[in-house]
């Protein structure tokens, strides 16, 4: 895809942080956008707002009818949307690992299921935004660490999957570091001062930076599959 212009892209979690910004640079590029999330109304303008709120696989289902009627089909589909607790394994409150799983990981893959569904035989492009802590456990990994390995993980079964049946379709995944977002508050959540220390004295990624790195894959030529983008402020240690 060397020119965006008209291509039709699924960005989950598009109404905040990364998602947010990934959807105004594609609308820029001239791609028909189909925003997913649950704050429609934050959904940037010129992009197409779908309510969806990926914890309920139902409600995944009818947004992909949704973009179905619309469009017919679909070329992208960028796995963007998570939520970050950093509670400890061994003690942390199981709603929220429940939640966690079911966004970053569960619905991922329904979301995913359902984008195939209406990719092209020519080859549609998957984009799974995991995290620095789908590589290594930092110390405050706790259960988040976990879904974002898995969503690494899944990238690497769907690449094989896609090689070994001889289609055309391309998925990567894209690893950042600490991006100035609101799921920091929740991830610091009890740790306020830590974060409010990072803020004022590490220059963060922000989210056009990530949304950059998007626009590079999608861009990228087709014999080129891209598996991973790291991507860390420059400073960030771990
Ligand atoms: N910020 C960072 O430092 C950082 C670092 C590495 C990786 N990441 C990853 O980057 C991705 C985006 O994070 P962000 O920092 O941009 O976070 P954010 O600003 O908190 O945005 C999270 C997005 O996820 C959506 N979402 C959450 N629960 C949902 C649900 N049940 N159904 C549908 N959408 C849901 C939210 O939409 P609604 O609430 O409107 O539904 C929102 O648009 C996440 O996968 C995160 O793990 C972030």
């Amino acid at each position: 895809m060397a020119n965006l212009a008209g291509t039709r892209i699924a960005v989950t979690g598009a109404s905040s942080g990364i998602g947010k910004a990934i959807t105004r640079l594609l609308v820029k590029e001239g791609a028909m956008v189909f925003g997913l999330c649950r704050t429609i109304g934050e959904v940037p303008e010129g992009a197409a707002r779908v309510s969806c709120d990926l914890s309920q696989p139902k409600r995944i289902e009818q947004a992909f009818e949704t973009i179905a009627a619309a469009e017919g089909g679909l070329d992208a589909l960028i796995n963007n949307a998570g939520l970050a607790w950093s509670e400890r394994v061994c003690d942390g409150d199981l709603e929220r690992f429940a939640q966690m799983w079911q966004v970053n990981v569960h619905g991922l893959v329904v979301a995913t299921q359902r984008a195939l569904a209406l990719f092209p035989e020519s080859g549609g492009r998957i984009i799974n935004v995991s995290s620095m802590s789908g590589h290594r456990v930092p110390p405050s990994g706790g259960f988040y660490a976990p879904t974002k390995f898995a969503v690494r993980a899944l990238t690497e079964s769907l690449r094989c999957e896609f090689a070994s049946e001889g289609l055309l379709h391309q998925v990567a995944t894209i690893s950042p570091g600490f991006v100035d977002t609101p799921l920091l508050d929740r991830y610091f959540e009890g740790r306020e001062a830590d974060l409010e220390q990072m803020r004022e004295c590490t220059p963060m990624l922000q989210p056009d930076d990530i949304a950059e790195a998007v626009h590079s894959i999608l861009t990228a030529p087709p014999h080129v599959n891209i598996g991973d983008i790291q991507l860390r402020p420059a400073g960030q240690q771990a």
